[in-house]
């Protein structure tokens, strides 16, 4: 069978490592479906930076939107970042010329989701997109696959590794926000521009794809209210331990009366409960359903290996043919939801 041609567009943290797990795992991905992943061509914005991987089997592309319009590609692979711009340009072009677009590009989703499903739609193709959420939580396989048997309620998590891993150190270690700030970024947890995690952005573009596939609803991120966590002090988590808590930034969203309700803030947790032993730049999200009662997947929110390893997912579900719907159904069928009013909590 023909391979599965792919091209990269974006070598950073995330894209580096997805070039290193498809050479060590491609015997596998290949096994699942039969079909192998063959990586054709590469675009970054430095051709001369040094990323620790031999680039020399591929085809070097300067501009990104020129490797998604390559006939040579079947599948895009956006790594680049940013809700518009290149990032943009490159999925649009990679959808228009009937690509399948992998991304892990959250931002980009929130903004434009439903145009892109349309699009993608309307030239057969698809969008996957398992690293957006979560690093390498297969959430959004279980929320579109894993639960067809129930109605969910609310779901929340801890959404954003960076401020976990900020408010994590600052409490067990004592160190400033700055300091641990400058961790997260030096280890490739924080966004190119780190304003949105810690201004709680990053969490609530997160939030509005799980909404979607939760309720079945379309992309509402405008509809969420959204607190980051640059104003907790020390002070603030050493109160929130002697009342017996622990401050996390959580994600909700939630089934009213009214409608769907969707919060991005930080959180007084009880020190005892499952949410608060989360540390460091680990996620985990509960989903309240019906049926399954209540399920909470836990793992690594962000990072190279492990959000490559949801790229590698969805590429290995391409190349066995078995990639779905970006929303979980046809976008037409989306209901657009009410948006409830916040509650006090
Ligand atoms: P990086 O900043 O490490 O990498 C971005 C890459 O895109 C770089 O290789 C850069 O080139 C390239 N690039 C940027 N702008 C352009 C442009 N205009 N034209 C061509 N290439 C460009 O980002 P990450 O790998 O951390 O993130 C990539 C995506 O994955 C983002 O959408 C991010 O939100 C998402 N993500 C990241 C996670 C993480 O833990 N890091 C986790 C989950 C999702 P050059 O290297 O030459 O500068
Ligand atoms: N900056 C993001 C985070 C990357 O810290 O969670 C993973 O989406």
């Amino acid at each position: 069978t023909r391979p599965l041609k792919v091209g990269i567009a974006g070598l950073g943290t995330v894209g580096a490592s997805v070039i290193r797990i498809l050479e060590r795992r491609n015997e596998t991905v290949t096994q699942r479906g039969g079909r192998s992943v063959e990586v054709m061509a590469v675009s970054a914005r430095d051709k001369a930076k040094d990323r620790g991987i031999d680039l020399s089997p591929f085809t070097w592309f300067d501009d990104p939107v020129d490797l998604a319009r390559s006939a040579d590609v079947d599948c895009v692979v956006e790594l680049v970042g940013g809700a518009d711009g290149a990032a943009f340009e490159v999925v649009q072009t990679a959808l228009s010329h009937g690509r399948h677009v992998v991304t892990a590009n959250k931002a980009l989703l929130a903004k434009h989701g439903l145009a892109l499903a349309k699009l993608a739609e309307s030239k057969g193709v698809s969008i996957s997109f398992e690293a957006s959420v979560a690093g390498g939580i297969p959430i959004i396989k279980t929320l579109r696959e894993a639960l067809p048997g129930n109605e969910v309620s609310r779901l929340y998590g801890i959404l954003n590794g960076t401020c976990n891993y900020i408010l994590s150190r600052m409490e067990l270690e004592g160190l400033t926000f700055q300091e641990c700030l400058k961790d997260a970024q030096r280890l490739g947890y924080a966004e190119a521009d780190p304003t949105f995690d810690v201004e709680g952005f990053d969490t609530a573009h997160k939030l509005a794809i799980l909404t979607s596939l939760a309720f079945g609803t379309e992309i509402d991120a405008e509809a969420i209210y959204v607190e980051g966590i640059s104003s907790i002090t020390p002070l603030d988590l050493a109160m929130a331990k002697e009342l017996g808590f622990r401050i996390k930034l959580l994600g909700v969203a939630e089934r009213t009366d009214t409608g769907i309700e969707q919060r991005v803030h930080p959180t007084m947790v009880p020190r005892t409960s499952s949410i608060a032993q989360v540390m460091g730049v680990t996620n985990a999200v509960t989903i309240d359903a019906d049926a399954v009662r209540e399920l909470t997947l836990i793992g690594p929110g962000a990072g190279g290996d492990a959000t490559a390893s949801a790229v590698v997912a969805d590429i290995a579900d391409l190349a066995a043919g078995v990639a779905q719907p970006l929303f979980g159904k046809p976008v037409d069928q989306l209901e657009k939801a009410p948006r409830a009013p916040m509650q006090r909590h």
